[in-house]
């Protein structure tokens, strides 16, 4: 299904607000980069960054020397923002505008990165066409990274609704063939000051 009302919302954020300007704002992604060390990735490693918006995500990859990154996102200002801030960089990046609930992927990735974006989903037929498309796009033995809020988080994001997971949770709701090989607790603040407790989970695809 379409989901125009949500990518116009997208939009919109990412046309009025400045990079720094939005909660999710993050300096350094440092605990995602500490996850991509601990499921083994080299610079060979295919990695798909899954609603990546501006997130500087790329930027560290790129400056890790990673060469297969590709970032999906609703929104097309979104990926601009990224792609200007990164100049003749951004070439090496291969950029997808979707959504990622009826978006079908023509390749497949060693690591599926999702921060923020999974917990917008609160209809049970999203989550399934998400997860049918990461099975999807996942190699056999490939993982899934995903940054969610965690139980004791904010119930909403940029004033919509979200799920709240622990690990376990999000474990069952990606169901079968999944196994748990990390979690972690992350406290971010964002540049209002405030702290939010995200969830972050690692998941190795078994097929
Ligand atoms: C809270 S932001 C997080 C952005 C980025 N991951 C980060 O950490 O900075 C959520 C992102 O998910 C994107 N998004 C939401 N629903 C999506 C969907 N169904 N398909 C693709 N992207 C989506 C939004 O456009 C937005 O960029």
């Amino acid at each position: 299904m379409e989901s125009p009302s949500s990518q116009a919302h997208w939009e919109m954020v990412y046309t009025t607000k400045g990079e720094k300007e939005v909660s999710w704002y993050q300096e350094n992604p440092a605990p995602s980069l500490e996850l991509f060390a601990r499921v083994g990735a080299t610079p060979s490693t295919t990695i798909i960054d899954i609603g990546g918006g501006s997130s500087r995500l790329v930027d560290s990859l790129l400056a890790e020397g990673f060469r297969a990154i590709t970032v999906l996102d609703l929104s097309t200002a979104a990926l601009g923002t990224a792609k200007a801030r990164l100049g003749a960089q951004a070439a090496k990046v291969r950029w997808i505008v979707a959504d990622v609930t009826v978006w079908e992927p023509t390749e497949s990735y060693e690591i599926w990165h999702d921060r923020a974006a999974f917990h917008f989903l609160t209809e049970e037929h999203e989550r399934t066409a998400y997860v049918a498309h990461m099975k999807r796009a996942l190699r056999v033995g490939g993982h899934a990274i995903i940054a969610t809020f965690a139980p004791d988080g904010p119930e909403r994001c940029s004033g919509l609704p979200i799920m709240r997971y622990d690990a376990e949770s999000l474990g069952q709701t990606l169901g079968q063939g999944f196994e748990l090989i990390e979690t972690r607790r992350h406290s971010h603040v964002t540049p209002g000051g405030t702290t939010q407790s995200f969830q972050f989970s690692v998941f190795r695809w078994l097929g």
